[in-house]
């Protein structure tokens, strides 16, 4: 039975059936909590209108970035994503310790929604921070074309520690001379290379917006990197940065002396005092000629105070700790592939192929000598244990490495112990990099582990886990 929105947001009380599973949701009981959340075609003002026309999307609700979903610590969120889309999709909750049946993994935790189809979300949110949610069905287009947004888990007790709390989202769009999204998905060079990096990089779903803050001003910025491929190194020069969290999980305050690093997915809360006497700044983001503004800031107005109180930090995450590494549970990955790699084939389709046919099939990278194919996991954890997971990076790319379901320290980095590694759900492997990551394996199910560059794990890089 297909509802109209306006039926359901009316609260018909109706029961809609829900193919995947076969579960059945009474939506007439949920509907006071529940979000729709509309997948779907619309038009945007990306670039200024002197310059191009707007720019034909797909968003969540219409808008790329979609609108900004906040939960508190604790609580659930319920979301009814409905798909106005004439493709499959699916939503992935990325960087939450989700309830495996919510993770949004098509043919993994769930089916696809079909055109037409909706599927209700509904789980906790465990830990408070900065993340986000996107297509996980055709990602490196769905993506690409605007189906991801923030979603913000406030902490339970409200932080005090900024006068603002700010989302900035960071795209990377490869757009036409007129404004449209380049057709251009698919391409092998794109796939086996950095993966599809864009022209234009805007904030919040703009090219080079302005955004306005008042002297001696503190606040709370939350940057997300959404791009499909592009690594980016953005800063705040001349105003004081510190770091909050990464991943949407506390660190220790740090002074920032320059851009952070956020490979694709990776999120950074800043903690920024704007100057004392109006001047105006820039977002920039680094590029081969130094650089480059991707917003403009304004510091005008009043001053918010004379002088600046003590920084205070988030209240660290409760997440259980991997202490015990020497009895853990072990798994190795080995990356290869992509141009000037040394793979000279792998499986696939349950069969051996040289690094031609494989092109030909769209398999460019390989994990463990699989490329992409996913009948088996890559390991299987005992529940509540902690897991190690050595990854070597075997191929000439750098590649921003994805868990799903569970924050991960990196313990060593090319055989060196790292003392005080942080929490993380996603990290940057530079080329012929190795690292060990560790976590207690808690969440059950079945997880992905993947490149979030994308076309790398569309081509090749994706593999998953177990817990029971
Ligand atoms: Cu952002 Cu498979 O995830
Ligand atoms: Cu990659």
């Amino acid at each position: 039975m297909k509802l109209s929105r306006r039926a359901f947001l009316a609260g018909a009380g109706a029961v809609i059936s829900q193919k995947a599973f076969g579960r059945v949701i009474d939506l007439s009981k949920e509907n006071e909590t529940a979000r729709v959340l509309t997948a779907r075609r619309a038009s945007a003002s990306i670039l200024p209108s002197d310059l191009a026309s707007p720019t034909a999307i797909w968003g969540f609700d219409g808008t790329a970035p979609g609108p900004v979903l906040r939960a508190k610590a604790g609580e659930r969120l319920k979301v009814v994503v409905e798909n106005g889309l004439d493709q499959p999709t699916s939503v992935h909750w990325h960087g939450i310790r989700i309830d495996n049946a919510m993770d949004g993994v098509p043919g993994l935790t769930q089916e696809a929604i079909e055109p037409g189809g909706r599927f209700f979300y509904d789980f906790r949110t465990p830990d408070p921070g900065t993340y986000w949610y996107h297509s996980h069905d055709r990602s490196w287009e769905q993506n690409a074309r605007g189906l991801h947004g923030a979603l913000i888990v406030e902490e339970a007790e409200r932080w005090k520690g900024a006068d603002r709390d700010i989302v900035l989202l960071v795209d990377d769009w490869r757009l036409t001379k007129t404004g449209a999204i380049e057709d251009s998905f698919g391409q092998m060079m794109d796939w086996s290379h950095g993966g599809r990096l864009g022209n234009v990089v805007t904030v919040n779903g703009r090219y080079k917006p302005r955004i306005a803050f008042r002297p001696n001003e503190r606040v709370r910025l939350r940057l997300i990197n959404a791009a499909n491929a592009r690594i980016m190194d953005i800063g705040f020069r001349g105003a004081a940065t510190r770091l909050l969290a990464l991943d949407g999980m506390a660190t220790s305050l740090a002074e920032m002396p320059g851009p952070v690093r956020l490979a694709p997915a990776q999120r950074a809360d800043l903690l920024v005092d704007f100057p004392a006497s109006p001047k105006p700044l820039a977002m920039t983001i680094e590029t081969r000629d130094g650089p480059v503004a991707i917003a403009e800031i304004s510091v005008s107005g009043e001053p918010v105070r004379a002088e600046f109180p003590e920084p205070i930090g988030l209240p660290a995450a409760g997440l259980p700790v991997s202490s015990d590494l020497q009895d853990a549970r072990r798994a190795e990955l080995r990356m290869e592939g992509g141009a000037m790699g040394r793979m000279t084939g792998a499986m696939h389709d349950g069969r051996m192929m040289d690094i031609r046919s494989l092109a030909q099939t769209g398999r460019v990278w390989a994990f463990n000598g699989v490329a992409g194919d996913m009948n088996e996991p890559l390991a299987r954890f005992e529940r509540g244990r902690t897991a190690v997971v050595k990854i070597r990076n075997e191929t000439p790319w750098p590649h921003a490495m994805h868990v799903h379901g569970h924050h991960f320290r990196v313990v060593s980095r090319d055989g060196g112990a790292i003392l005080d590694p942080v929490l993380r759900d996603t990290d940057l492997m530079m080329p012929d990099e190795t690292i060990e990551i560790a976590f207690v394996a808690d969440n059950p199910g079945k997880w992905l582990l993947h490149c979030h560059m994308l076309e790398h794990s569309a081509s090749g890089m994706m593999t998953w886990f177990e817990v029971a």
